[in-house]
């Protein structure tokens, strides 16, 4: 089996994509420091997919553990999710954002190359586009300056795979710009764990279902979009993660030096409150929220064009917004459960 790194492979996207690699036929090998996950991740994949998957308990910045990964497995490949990527503190802590977001790249890169492991894919964000003048978003549409150091670490890494790649080294690099991944596996085994009062809509939402949070505010409802709530597109975090196993596939097939772009959304917008709605619908519950004002920096709408990922790596994402809904709720369902 061919051996694929997953750093941050214990956090919410990293541990879907885990899955899905092992579902294709490669052996996951996971670098994770915790610092934004929890080790019951180990457990929910090890009752998923009935292996221990292996896991180095280190940070990524330690060029030494780094090192010592690379020499113990032959490794075909790479998939770094490990970032921090919380917006709001990152306008707080912008050297913890910088430090983490940049360096770790930089000692993987440095990694990769000194054991000849070419094949990596990178986690970008929407962000990098803010608020597109045109919609949807193609992968061609010029970035535009970050609103947060978080959306600034994203455009510095995918400015460092375009140097690296264009110094000629043997790189082969792919970054994936997520849109908004909610949902959980279908088991409900693992999913996203937020620390601490969410920072994303769904979380936030599935938290108020089940009492942890006592209201949601929905940040402004006179914007210009059907409903006058922000537009975002919502992509079940099992689609995303089986957009890194198409990716790495691809890498395969090509010769480095070489560097690419993908959007990964389902091409549709949905409103807040669409996602209030459809919550209510899967649930069965009525959603204690209120609208308050507009939220600074909030992007009022984005929604990817998808045509490129569709053709070229051919993917699609196969789940609706409900179905994305109906598993991150369950997912909370099964958390408060085990915490109860
Ligand atoms: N979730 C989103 O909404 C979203 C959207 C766009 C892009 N992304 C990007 O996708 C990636 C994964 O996001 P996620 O939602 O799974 O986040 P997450 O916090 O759940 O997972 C990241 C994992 O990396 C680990 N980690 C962080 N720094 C590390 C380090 N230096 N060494 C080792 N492990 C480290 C954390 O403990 C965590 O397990 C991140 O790069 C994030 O910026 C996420």
């Amino acid at each position: 089996m061919e051996k694929i790194l997953i750093t941050g492979g214990a956090g919410y996207i990293g541990s879907h994509t885990a899955v899905a690699l092992l579902e294709a036929g490669y052996q996951p090998i996971i670098i994770d420091d915790f610092s934004n996950s929890e080790k019951s991740a180990l457990l929910g994949l090890k009752k998923i997919t009935g292996q221990d998957i292996p896991c180095y308990e280190g940070d990524c910045n330690d060029a030494e553990i780094m090192d010592r990964i690379f020499t113990e497995n032959k490794l075909s490949g790479v998939i770094h999710f490990a970032a921090f990527k919380a917006v709001g503190e990152s306008s707080m802590l912008p050297l913890k954002y910088y430090t983490n977001n940049i360096s770790s790249l930089l000692v993987l890169l440095a990694t990769m190359n000194k054991h000849n492991v070419e094949n990596l894919v990178f986690s970008s964000s929407c962000t990098v586009y803010g608020q597109p003048d045109k919609l949807p978003v193609k992968e061609s549409t010029p970035r535009k300056k970050a609103e947060s150091p978080y959306g600034n670490t994203k455009k510095i890494c995918e400015d460092i795979l375009v140097d690296q790649v264009n110094s000629k080294v043997a790189l082969s690099a792919i970054a994936l710009r997520y849109f908004n991944p909610i949902g959980a596996h279908t088991s409900s085994e693992i999913g996203e764990l937020p620390l601490g009062v969410p920072s994303n809509l769904v979380p936030f939402v599935t938290q108020t279902g089940v009492g942890i949070r006592k209201e949601l505010t929905v940040f402004g409802d006179d914007y210009d979009t059907p409903d006058g709530t922000c537009v975002r597109d919502y992509i079940h975090v099992m689609d995303l993660a089986e957009a890194h196993v198409k990716a790495i596939s691809h890498l395969k097939g090509k010769e480095a030096p070489f560097y690419d772009i993908f959007n990964v959304g389902t091409g549709n917008g949905n409103t807040v409150m669409d996602v209030i709605k459809g919550f209510e619908k899967v649930s069965g519950k009525s959603l204690n929220y209120k609208v308050g004002p507009r939220r600074p920096g909030d992007v009022v709408k984005v929604w990817a064009d998808t045509t490129k990922i569709n053709q070229e790596l051919n993917w699609k994402a196969r789940f609706n917004l409900e179905e994305a809904l109906r598993d991150s709720w369950n997912w909370q369902l099964a958390l408060s459960k085990n915490n109860s």
